[in-house]
């Protein structure tokens, strides 16, 4: 979009890095809350969405996780985002989901941040790590590439707020716009059905807005949004560019990655829902034959 109407938005970050290397324990740290401490076994299984209102401006996060199963979850967070922050544990340097991730953003063409964590451990080497990416081609600009290389520290808080400034920067330059009115569209960032609650959608809005009543096709489902809850828990009633926001009411749930969008009537909705199913239900099949 470039329309006239278009506003100003928050940048869409995501946080990719190799297991462990500590991407959630720096978003729990921007955001002040305890996520990493309170998952199981301390591994992110889907990807979680964060809207970090900061003074310098708001900045969207999403986590995904590191473990080599997640490859595809990855290449699609890439695509949904503005900027990708890189987190390598200073401890333990390059590793495949590290070169992975790097993949993922450079061929989404995706400016990257390198966060360097774990800076206040025994064992800490920032310049090795410096060094390895280099030989990756991903050059730090204090020796003369494009790269902003940041040192931090999820558990002391070291650097947390020269990374925020560095997004912020980035983000300047990428002069985000997108209308703020009119209907919806977004991308799926996960889903998912719960006892009670029926198919939960993690959805990012990336353009106009989305309101409770709203007839939404989500990949090859749809249905009228019965209630939004943000990241905090809190219903909500309308969502804009930029905004993660869980939507109920859809007939079933679409795959990470998908595209949303908010149609006038039901019997479109419908229609283009079941054409896609039985499209899917198709390579389905074929995959099976072959
Ligand atoms: P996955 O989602 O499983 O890929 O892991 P992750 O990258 O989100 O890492 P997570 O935040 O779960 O952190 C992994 C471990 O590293 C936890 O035990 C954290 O407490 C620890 N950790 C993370 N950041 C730091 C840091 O800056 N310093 C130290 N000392 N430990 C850290
Ligand atoms: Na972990
Ligand atoms: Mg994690």
């Amino acid at each position: 979009y470039s329309g006239i109407d278009s506003e100003n938005r928050a940048p869409v970050v995501t946080i990719m890095g190799h297991v462990d290397h500590g991407k959630t324990s720096l978003l729990d740290y921007i955001r002040k809350a305890k996520v990493a401490a309170g998952e199981a076994g301390g591994i992110t299984q889907h990807i979680g969405a964060y809207h970090v209102p900061h003074e310098k401006g708001m900045i969207t996060f999403l986590d995904t996780p590191g473990h080599a199963a997640f490859t595809a979850m990855r290449a699609r967070g890439a695509k949904a985002t503005d900027i990708v922050i890189i987190v390598v544990a200073a401890d333990d340097g390059v590793m495949p989901q590290t070169e992975e991730a790097i993949n993922h953003a450079k061929a989404a063409g995706v400016p990257l941040i390198i966060a360097i964590n774990k800076v206040d451990k025994e064992g800490a080497d920032p310049d090795r790590v410096k060094n390895e990416l280099a030989t990756k081609d991903v050059i730090p600009e204090a020796w003369g590439g494009e790269y902003q290389f940041i040192n931090v520290s999820a558990h002391s808080g070291e650097g947390i707020d020269d990374l925020l400034d560095a997004i912020l920067l980035q983000s300047e330059l990428l002069e985000l716009k997108a209308p703020a009115t009119g209907p919806a569209s977004g991308v799926v960032i996960e889903s998912r059905v719960e006892k009670g609650r029926g198919t939960v959608a993690s959805i990012l809005v990336q353009s106009g807005e989305l309101n409770v009543g709203d007839m939404l096709l989500a990949g090859a489902h749809y249905g009228r949004v019965r209630a939004l809850v943000d990241e905090t828990g809190q219903q909500v009633k309308k969502a804009g560019p930029s905004i993660p926001v869980e939507v109920l009411g859809l007939d079933g749930a679409p795959e990470a990655g998908e595209q949303v969008q908010v149609l006038p009537d039901e019997k479109k909705a419908r229609e283009v829902a079941e054409f896609r199913q039985e499209r899917d239900r198709d390579v389905k099949l074929k995959r099976q034959q072959a």
